[in-house]
């Protein structure tokens, strides 16, 4: 039996490989029996049955009849049960009370398989023969909620709740949860993600109901940088508060964290109301952990616009438009006030416009208004400037520009005020930028004649009487008649000893003795306009004995030079003069000194008679015309000889003393019933002014 034994070993092993496998189809029910059951089962049997019943149940299989040929172990003949080759049993023998033998209690397969397997061998020892077996399974619901789903996973099937069905069953969450994808698994339903429109709602798991305990949510806002999230928490507002040790929010809270700053926690029963967060990003989480009850919170969140402070105003200057606040993408100009400039550090800038960007910082800082300057005035020739007002040429300052008195003035005023202006010029009421220029004075001498009476010889000028008296060098002496700053008269025939060369001429200004004269150097002339109209052939007619000098360089006026004013054209002359002249005395070569002396005016008539009664027996004298007039005393003895020419014949009419004649010429000097004759400048006024004018 031993080796038999082990051959039956060898030979189950080569029986396996014909054996007659059942495979019953999927039922919900059936039965199986040994071979030619009910008759006796045959030896060297080797039978297996596949059993298999839909998924999600299991099999229930009960032995009807059971008679196997009783051995230890069930050595010889055998039914074994086997779920995924694991022996569920091995069954022998004959009665329900035989050790190996399964009774009337069924067999439950784990699963929805179970195979059988009948083996005999190949004696039968007695004569009795045994039947086999007969069982039936069926098709049992497996409970997948208490039970394990497959014996290699313990766990439960559900992370949360299992409801069992027919064949299968389902998951199902609890509040505040829900299933995952894998129909198994639970997962907290936050509600939460990440919220990126301008405003929404929130709230806890569940809200109103009671938060789920054990659960972390996180909500994150995040909009758009340049905006920022208000959250607006609703009355109804609990999450347990419990304190310890200084401490609240221990268990539960929500947290709220804004970059940049210290998270905060909310819990209690007061709402948090308004919650202005300065970020366009918050990041909340709700904490519960396994006890306590929080009620929850809901929340309405909104975004406004960053703000951009306009930390300090600007003094003189204005910003727009005028805002009481300023957010993202807003923009400002800064205008500065009249009479200011807009500054950027040292820097001047045309405008400014700034945006209010999406960090709540200008992109510009704020420039500065400063106060404009017009410069310094600008010099006055002869005037000066002085300033009445205000400091550094700023806007507004004030200057006064004066000529320098008494020898100069304006055409039409005595003083002229510039204010600095807006447009960063010196400007005058009347908006002109133009500082009218200083005019000499003419005619009025610092020193008044006190004699105006007839004197013998003439008297000595005192200085500064007569500051038009230019001592004239041409080979021989003669005078000239300041009339300008740039411009002299003096008698043409005085300009014929030199051929009309002005490099040959010299003429002195500001002094009334020639010895001080001559010690400076002559006025530079720039030029010689001898009236067009003098042709003094042969010293035979004196007519339009008249020119200009034009000096390269202007006088400076003073006490002792100032130009004699000019009359107006055709102006009639008044009774008397005076006349003044380096050469006024017997030895005209060698006087040093200026002289004048006062002449009455010769009536034409008279003094044509007087010249025609020469005329008739002297060749070579001009005619008297009527570019001429005379002066003189019918007694004789004073008179303008010929070191006088050029010099000027003056009157006066209130307090001025205007140019009525250049001494011109005469015959027999200082005799009585002759005169002198003088060019009739008032004849000239329009030819001097052209002159001047064109020059
Ligand atoms: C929420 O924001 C935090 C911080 O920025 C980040 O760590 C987290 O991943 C975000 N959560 C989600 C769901 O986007
Ligand atoms: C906050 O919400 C309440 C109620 O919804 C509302 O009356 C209130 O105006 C909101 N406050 C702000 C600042 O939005």
């Amino acid at each position: 039996m031993e080796t038999v034994s082990s051959n039956s070993a060898f030979s189950l092993i080569l029986l396996w490989v014909s054996v007659s496998v059942g495979y019953c189809k999927v039922v919900m029910h059936d039965e199986v029996q040994s071979p030619l059951y009910p008759e006796p089962y045959p030896a060297d049997l080797h039978k297996q049955w596949d059993l298999e019943v839909p998924p999600g149940y299991k099999i229930k299989l009960t032995f009807n009849y059971l008679d196997i040929e009783p051995s230890a172990n069930c050595y010889y003949d055998s039914l074994t049960v086997l779920h995924n080759n694991k022996v569920l049993g091995k069954f022998c023998g004959q009665k329900a009370t035989d050790v190996h033998h399964p009774g009337s209690k069924p067999i439950m397969s784990p699963t929805n398989r179970l195979r059988l397997v009948f083996v005999t061998d190949d004696s039968n020892p007695g004569p009795l023969k045994h039947l086999g077996f007969s069982a039936h399974y069926q098709a049992v619901d497996v409970d997948e909620c208490s039970s394990p789903v497959s014996l290699e996973n313990s766990d439960p099937p559900c992370s949360q709740i299992c409801l069992n069905t027919l064949g299968s069953f389902m998951c199902a969450c609890h509040h505040g949860y829900h299933l995952q994808s894998d129909g198994l698994t639970c997962a907290l339903d936050c509600g939460g993600g990440v919220f990126k429109e301008s405003e929404g709602t929130m709230s806890s798991p569940g809200y109103p109901d009671p938060s789920p305990l054990r659960m972390d949510c996180a909500y994150n806002i995040s909009v758009q940088p340049g905006f920022e999230v208000t959250l607006n928490f609703s009355d109804s507002f609990h999450i347990e508060q419990i304190y310890n040790k200084g401490h609240s929010c221990l268990f539960h809270w929500l947290l709220m964290t804004v970059p940049g700053e210290k998270p905060r926690k909310f819990c209690g029963e007061k709402s948090p109301g308004v919650v202005r967060t300065g970020s366009h990003t918050v990041q909340l989480e709700y904490h519960t952990d396994g006890a306590g009850q929080s009620r929850g919170w809901s929340l309405h969140y909104t975004t406004q616009r960053v703000e951009c402070k306009l930390e300090k105003s600007i003094s003189n200057g204005r910003v727009t438009p005028d805002f009481p606040q300023y957010f993202y993408r807003d923009y400002i100009h800064v205008r500065c006030d009249e009479g200011y400039k807009l500054m950027m550090g040292e820097q001047e800038i045309r405008s400014f416009k700034s945006m209010c960007l999406h960090n709540g910082r200008w992109h510009l800082p704020l420039p500065q208004c400063k106060i404009i300057d017009c410069g310094a005035p600008k010099p006055l020739l002869n005037g000066d400037v002085k300033f009445l007002s205000g400091s550094n040429n700023e806007y507004l300052s004030l200057v006064q520009y004066q000529c320098n008195e008494p020898f100069y003035t304006f055409r039409d005023a005595y003083q002229v005020k510039f204010t600095c202006a807006a447009d960063r010029k010196w400007r005058a009421d009347d908006h002109s930028a133009v500082i009218p220029p200083c005019i000499p004075v003419c005619g009025k001498p610092s020193v008044e004649l006190s004699v105006r009476g007839r004197v013998f010889g003439g008297q000595k000028a005192p200085a500064g009487s007569f500051p038009w008296q230019a001592f004239f060098v041409s080979g021989g002496r003669g005078g000239a008649i300041v009339i300008g700053d740039r411009w002299l008269l003096t008698a043409a025939h005085n300009l014929e000893n030199v051929k009309f060369a002005k490099e040959r001429l010299k003429v002195y200004v500001g002094n009334v003795f020639v010895s001080e004269l001559i010690k400076f150097p002559s006025l530079p002339i720039e030029s010689l306009h001898v009236h067009p109209g003098y042709k003094n052939i042969n010293e035979a007619n004196f007519d339009n004995d008249l020119a200009l000098i034009k000096l390269s360089s202007s006088i400076t006026f003073n006490n002792n030079v100032m130009p004699v004013c000019l009359p107006l054209q055709d102006t009639k002359l008044s009774d008397s003069g005076w006349v003044s002249g380096f050469g006024m005395t017997e030895d005209f070569t060698t006087a040093n000194e200026l002289r004048y002396i006062s002449l009455p005016i010769v009536e034409q008539d008279q003094c044509h008679k007087s010249i025609e009664t020469v005329r008739a027996t002297r060749d070579n004298v001009s005619p008297l015309t009527g570019n001429m007039f005379c002066a003189g005393l019918p007694e004789g003895g004073q008179d303008t000889c010929s070191g006088d020419s050029g010099s000027g014949f003056v009157m006066r009419s209130e307090h001025t003393y205007w140019l009525a004649g250049i001494v011109s010429w005469g015959v027999d000097c200082g005799k009585p019933g002759r005169y002198g004759v003088y060019t009739r400048v008032s004849n000239y006024i329009n030819w001097i002014e052209q002159t001047m004018k064109d020059n």
